[in-house]
């Protein structure tokens, strides 16, 4: 589980460690060099002001003289004539010989390195020319044992291992903590998506980051609450299609009861044959409807588009429904001009016009009237409102009629009987045209559906 954190915390502490050996080993060897410039600076300053003052009385007095002071000092000094021989020295002979016997070309006037080598030889060391009258006259030689040379840069190190030691140890901690929080938010999300796949869709993850994981972790909870949603709509789905079928099924069995055990009269059998008749076809209107709503869903519903010249299509519609009104004494009014197409599938474009008239029958009385109207609106798209002074639909109700088994009165009665399917198929249907339906209103005044659709210019 924390094999994330450990390989960007590895990661992160390679790097930085690498960088930090890089940048401490420059920083040494910077020191390093610098400080031994300044050492053989320092020797060759001291040994041109020997110079200058032997340069003013070279004699065997201020020879000793000088060797004397440096024999003090933690340098030495050795004077030789331009021949090479020494004069005096500071130092015992034979340590230095090896050093004063090297030929030197032309040293200039402030002097020249002889020996720099501080990590082999036992020392460092400089030469200066000394002038008497303008013609050189001796050398005089500086030397520093290598020795305290070595012991200041073994404290150097001393310093930078400690200094590297702090470093790489807070660089570690540092480490641990930010590879954590950066790991953090990724496990408990890993954590969120299996409890999601597992089916637990109670996931909560935390939502102040404002970079790519934050965005992360609001689609996983964008994931999870869509699932619960789902799974919530498919189980209340179950349970109504179960509540639907069972009720036909309960009347179709019970009357198939009585026929079956009872001496029935003639007229008694026929009326409970026709309630069986009309259960039965319930039953299977039913499982059409719910046939085509599963075909939309996975997307296998085909729609077959032709050109439809409206009024002739409405005219055909008209004919069909209008014993249906009659029947029930409410009237019917078609209103559609001549030059009106769209391109819609003729089957689903009826089934889409049935079942909106088809509630316009069921929610009005006896006396009232039914306008279908089409026309083209001001975006040239071809308009069909289907309106009623039926009963209305309480403002409650009104945003879930188009719900699958949403019924506004949810005992389902004999006379009425829907099953609360026909909006949802509408919606549907109209969506997969295209085009949008919308709905108005009133408790007791009456209900009008729109429906728009883009027009066709007929060729
Ligand atoms: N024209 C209307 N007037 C009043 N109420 C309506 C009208 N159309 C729909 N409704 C309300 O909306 C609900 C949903 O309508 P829908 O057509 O989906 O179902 P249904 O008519 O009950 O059943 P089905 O159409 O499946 O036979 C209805 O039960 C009814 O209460
Ligand atoms: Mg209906």
């Amino acid at each position: 589980m924390k094999k994330l954190s450990i390989k960007l915390g590895a990661l992160f502490f390679l790097i930085i460690f690498g960088l930090e050996t890089f940048m401490f080993s420059f920083l040494h060897s910077n020191i390093v060099e610098s400080r031994i410039e300044e050492e053989l600076l320092a020797l060759q300053a001291r040994g041109n002001s020997h110079r200058s003052i032997l340069e003013k009385s070279l004699d065997s007095d201020t020879i000793s003289h000088v060797t004397l002071m440096e024999s003090e000092a933690n340098t030495d000094v050795v004077v030789t004539d331009i021949k090479g021989q020494v004069l005096d020295s500071s130092v015992p002979i034979e340590y230095i010989t090896q050093y004063i016997e090297r030929s030197f070309s032309s040293i200039p006037r402030k002097g020249q390195v002889v020996e720099d080598n501080w990590k082999e030889e036992s020392y460092i060391s400089t030469v200066s020319l000394l002038e008497i009258n303008g013609e050189p006259a001796g050398h005089v030689f500086m030397f520093q044992n290598t020795e305290s040379i070595h012991s200041l840069i073994d404290r150097l190190n001393e310093h930078f291992l400690l200094a590297g030691l702090i470093a790489v140890f807070l660089t570690f901690i540092i480490i641990i903590f930010l590879s954590k929080a950066l790991a953090k938010p990724l496990i408990k999300m890993k954590e969120a998506t299996s409890k999601i796949s597992k089916g637990d869709f109670s996931v909560s993850l935390p939502k102040i980051r404002k970079d790519e994981l934050g965005d992360l972790a609001k689609s996983i909870q964008l994931l999870a609450n869509d699932l619960s949603y789902l799974k919530q709509e498919r189980n209340d789905f179950l349970a109504s299609i179960s509540h639907e079928l069972r009720t036909p099924l309960t009347y179709i069995k019970g009357y198939t009861n009585i026929i079956h055990r009872r001496n029935l009269s003639i007229e008694e059998r026929e009326k409970y044959v026709s309630i069986i008749l009309e259960e039965t076809n319930r039953l299977s209107d039913l499982v059409t409807d719910l046939f085509d709503l599963a075909k939309i869903d996975k997307n296998s519903f085909v729609i077959q588009k032709r050109l439809i010249d409206l009024s002739n299509f409405m005219l055909k519609i008209e004919q069909k429904f209008s014993p249906a009104y009659q029947e029930k004494n409410i009237s019917l009014v078609v209103r559609c001009p001549d030059d009106l197409f769209i391109k819609a599938d003729p089957l689903r474009l009826e089934q889409i016009i049935f079942n909106l008239l088809d509630n316009s029958i069921k929610y009005s009385s006896s006396g009232a009237k039914t306008i279908l109207t089409v026309m083209r609106n001001s975006n040239q798209d071809v308009q069909i409102t289907i309106k009623d002074n039926g009963k209305g639909i309480p403002k409650k109700d009104i945003p879930y009629i188009f719900n699958r088994f949403y019924r506004v009165e949810k005992s389902r009665t004999r006379t009425l009987g829907g099953s609360g399917m026909g909006l949802a198929i509408v919606k549907e249907l109209v969506h997969a045209h295209g085009g949008t339906i919308k709905v108005k209103s009133e408790e007791n005044k009456g209900t009008e559906f729109e429906l728009t659709f883009k027009g066709e210019e007929k060729r």
